[in-house]
C-alpha cells in the first residue's frame, strides 16, 4: 500500500426533512448567496424548503448554473458575489451547481484572479466557505474537493480542486423528481467512479478492494429495483449514499487510480454535449478492452467477485466480464458505442490531438496518451 493522508472535513447531514437544519448550519450573520441550476428545485419543493429554513438569514440568489457549468456563467455569479460582499455560498442542485459553486467560492477569496485562470492553475487552497443541498446522486461532489468546469468559448472541460463543502445535506426524497435518464447517468457515474479507483493492479489493499466491490455490488443490486420503483425511499437512500462513498476519497487510500475514462468522457461532453454519465458508458467498455493486458489480474478479480464468473479460461472470463459491464450500461438505456451516439472519427482525431498537445498521460500506468486514446475510442465505435 502506498503512503497516504486522509482528512475529509465535510459534515454529512443525511435523511428525511434534513433541509430544515439549514437554519442552524448556515451561520446566522453571514451574507449568503444561494446558487441554483435551471429550476428543477422550484418544481420539486426543494426551493420552498430551503427558503423556509433560511427565512431569518440574509440571502441573495443566483440562478442558471447549467449542466457542465461554464466559466462564462460563473463569472457573473462571482461579480454578483463581490458586489454584495457575499461570505457564504450554498449550492442547491446537482453536481454542476455544486462544482460551479466551488469555483465561485475560490474566486471570491481571490478577487484579482479571473475564474478561468484559477481553473487553469488546477488547484486553489483558498475559498470562502460553501455548503450544499445535493439533489442528484452521482458525482460525489458533496463530499470531495473536486469540480469540473467548462469553457464555452474554447469547448474545454477541466478539473479543478479546491476545498470541501463545510456541510452537505442529502435528503433522498429530493431524488423522487429525477427523470430516469438522469438516474441512469448517475448510477453509471457512480459505477465508473469505483472502477477508476479499483480496476488497476491487484494486491494493493484488501480493505480498498472490498469496499469498492461492496459499492459495485450495491449499484448492480439496486439499479433494476430503482428502475421499477424510483420513489422507494430506502432504495434511493442506498443510491444517494453510494454516490457519496464512491468519490469521497474513502476507496482510494494508498492505491493507484486510473481516471482515463473520465478524461476521455470529459472531451466527449465538451465537444459533443454528451451528459457526463452517458459519456462514461461510451468509453469504459473500450478502456477495459484495450487495457485488458495491463488490467488482467484485476479484471479476473472483478469478473469473479462482481459477476460470479469462474468457469472457462481466463481470456473468456475477462471477455464475459467486459460484456456484462457493457450490458449493464445498456440495461439503463445508455448507448455504449460511439456510432449509436452519432460520434464521428473526426471527433476521435480531435480528442487524441488534444491529449497530445497537452502532453498528458492518464491511467495507473500513465500510458493513456493521445495514441492510446485513439485506440480506445476506435475500439468504442
Ligand atoms: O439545473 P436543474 O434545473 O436543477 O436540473 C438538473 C440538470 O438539468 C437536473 N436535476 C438535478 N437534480 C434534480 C434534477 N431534476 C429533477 N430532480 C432533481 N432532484 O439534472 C440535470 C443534470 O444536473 P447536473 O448537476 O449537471 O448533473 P450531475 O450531478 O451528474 O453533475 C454533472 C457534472 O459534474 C461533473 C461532471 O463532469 C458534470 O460537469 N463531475 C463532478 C465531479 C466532482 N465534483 O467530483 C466528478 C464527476 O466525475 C463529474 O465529472
Ligand atoms: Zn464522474
Amino acid at each position: 500500500m502506498n503512503n497516504f493522508e486522509y482528512c475529509n472535513p465535510t459534515r454529512l447531514v443525511f435523511g428525511k426533512g434534513q433541509i430544515e437544519k439549514l437554519a442552524k448550519l448556515v451561520p446566522l450573520h453571514s451574507r449568503v448567496m444561494i446558487t441554483f441550476g435551471g429550476g428543477s428545485v422550484k418544481r420539486n419543493g426543494v426551493y420552498e424548503a430551503v427558503k423556509m429554513a433560511l427565512h431569518e438569514h440574509k440571502c441573495i440568489e443566483f440562478w442558471g448554473i447549467e449542466p457542465n457549468p461554464s466559466v462564462e456563467t460563473l463569472r457573473k455569479a462571482v461579480e454578483l458575489g463581490k458586489e454584495r460582499q457575499v461570505d457564504f455560498l450554498l449550492a442547491v442542485g446537482g453536481g454542476s451547481v455544486l462544482d460551479g459553486t466551488k469555483l465561485i467560492a475560490a474566486a471570491l477569496a481571490q478577487p484579482d484572479l479571473d475564474p478561468w485562470d484559477l481553473v487553469l492553475q488546477g488547484r486553489s487552497t483558498t475559498s470562502i466557505p460553501f455548503a450544499c443541498v445535493m439533489t442528484l446522486p452521482a458525482t460525489g461532489s458533496e463530499m470531495n474537493c473536486g469540480a469540473v468546469i467548462s469553457c464555452q468559448k474554447t469547448n474545454e472541460k477541466r478539473s479543478f480542486y479546491s476545498n470541501y463543502p463545510v456541510f452537505s445535506i442529502l435528503d433522498p426524497q429530493v431524488t423522487f423528481s429525477l427523470p430516469l435518464h438522469q438516474i441512469a447517468c448517475g448510477l453509471t457515474d457512480i459505477f465508473v467512479h469505483v472502477l477508476e479507483q479499483y480496476l488497476t493492479t491487484p494486491g494493493q489493499s484488501r480493505p480498498m478492494d472490498r469496499w469498492a466491490e461492496g459499492l459495485l455490488l450495491t449499484i448492480l443490486e439496486i439499479a433494476p429495483k430503482i428502475w421499477n420503483n424510483p420513489h422507494d425511499y430506502n432504495l434511493m437512500s442506498d443510491y444517494m449514499l453510494s454516490a457519496t462513498l464512491a468519490l469521497n476519497d474513502m476507496i482510494r487510500m494508498g492505491v493507484t487510480q486510473d481516471w482515463s475514462t473520465h478524461m476521455i468522457g470529459h472531451e466527449l461532453t465538451a465537444l459533443c454535449g454528451i451528459a457526463h454519465g452517458a459519456s462514461l458508458a461510451l468509453v469504459m467498455p473500450g478502456t477495459m478492452r484495450v487495457l485488458r493486458d495491463q488490467k488482467w489480474g484485476k479484471l479476473l478479480q472483478y469478473a469473479e467477485r462482481i459477476w460470479g464468473l469462474t468457469d472457462g479460461d481466463d481470456e473468456d472470463i475477462i471477455d464475459r466480464a467486459i460484456a456484462e459491464t457493457e450490458a449493464f450500461f445498456q440495461s439503463l438505456g445508455l448507448a455504449t458505442r460511439l456510432s449509436d451516439a452519432g460520434i464521428s472519427d473526426q471527433v476521435i482525431d480531435i480528442i487524441a490531438r488534444r491529449f497530445d498537445e497537452a502532453g498528458v498521460a492518464y491511467g495507473e500506468a500513465k500510458n493513456v496518451n493521445g495514441e492510446m486514446v485513439r485506440k480506445i475510442l476506435l475500439n468504442c465505435k
